[in-house]
């Protein structure tokens, strides 16, 4: 599969990358060797905070593919919002290449499991350009992560350099519609994390996917990978260590509008990660809500 978007720096991204959340060391150097070497895939996706940039380094040498082949995605961590030169450095010695997308992770700063209320995320992301216009070769594009509308009309009233990306949650309880037409209306591009749900998701059981999966001769998983892969100026990133699932979550099919709507209109109640209906749901960890 080989279709690809361009972000507006000019850069090329496939549309399906492997997401390595919660892709412990020890299986993820594997799956990004076999996402590359057997699986079709040139886009991986990591962060600071997943702790594993250094296996995903690894395995991307382990594949033999050529570097300038593969997109690689990681973010700035929640922790170093004072500090994104710092992390930005850790980062590029763990991967040990340069990075083709620098996100944002949360617009949250966070200190010692708290709100750090001394940083302010648009600040950072003042910085993130900074970094960004001086150090082209190591940090090819800018964005952000989990900025819902509300944040990203803030965001581009100040900044200079409109993000690249903004990578959030979608999938059918949380198809996110009314953010992403405010993306593609500046021209950027939105990233899916957890098309499946995360883990143990309903959705993977849920009847109106698994008609459709039968349907089309397919697995479940391939239903909502491809949901988000159809749509415009979306890409999508399926976890998996797995290697079968790895090779399988590559196959993306053609929905159609009806099938499109039904799925939309799963349960839109629970099976949320991050997208809660206030969107982070991080109330707890002292932020507002972002709408
Ligand atoms: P594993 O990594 O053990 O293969 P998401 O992409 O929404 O975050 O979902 C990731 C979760 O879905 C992981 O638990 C992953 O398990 C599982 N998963 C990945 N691909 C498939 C698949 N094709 N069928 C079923 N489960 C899958």
């Amino acid at each position: 599969y080989h279709k690809t978007v361009t972000l507006n720096t000019g850069a090329i991204m496939p549309t399906v990358g492997l997401g390595t959340w919660k892709s412990a060391p020890g299986q993820v150097e594997h799956a990004v060797e076999y996402a590359l070497k057997e699986g079709g895939y040139k886009h991986i996706d990591t962060a600071y905070d997943y702790g594993n940039e250094a296996e995903v380094g690894q395995g991307i040498k382990a594949s033999g593919v050529p570097r300038a082949e593969i997109f690689l995605t990681t973010k700035l961590p929640n922790g170093h919002h004072h500090t994104p030169e710092k992390a930005l450095e850790e980062s590029l010695a763990a991967l040990d290449t340069y990075i083709d997308l620098w996100l944002m992770h949360w617009p949250a700063p966070m200190k010692n499991g708290k709100a750090d209320k001394s940083a302010n995320w648009i600040d950072t992301w003042k910085r993130m350009e900074v970094i960004y216009e001086n150090n082209k070769d190591k940090v090819r594009a800018i964005g952000v992560s989990n900025i819902g509308v509300k944040y990203l009309r803030q965001l581009l009233k100040e900044a200079k350099i409109v993000p690249a990306v903004n990578q959030v949650e979608l999938h059918p309880s949380c198809s996110q519609e009314a953010l992403v037409k405010e993306c593609r209306e500046h021209g950027i591009i939105v990233t899916a994390y957890s098309p499946l749900g995360s883990d143990n998701s309903p959705l993977l059981k849920d009847p109106v996917v698994t008609t459709i999966a039968a349907a089309h001769g397919v697995f479940p998983a391939n239903v909502l990978i491809s949901l988000q892969a159809n749509r415009e100026g979306v890409t999508v990133l399926p976890k998996s260590v797995t290697n079968e699932r790895i090779k399988a979550n590559m196959n993306i099919i053609d929905l159609t509008d009806e099938e499109i709507r039904e799925l939309n209109d799963i349960d839109k109640t629970k099976h949320f990660r991050a997208c809660r209906p206030h969107w982070t749901g991080w109330g707890s960890l002292g932020w507002e809500d972002q709408e």
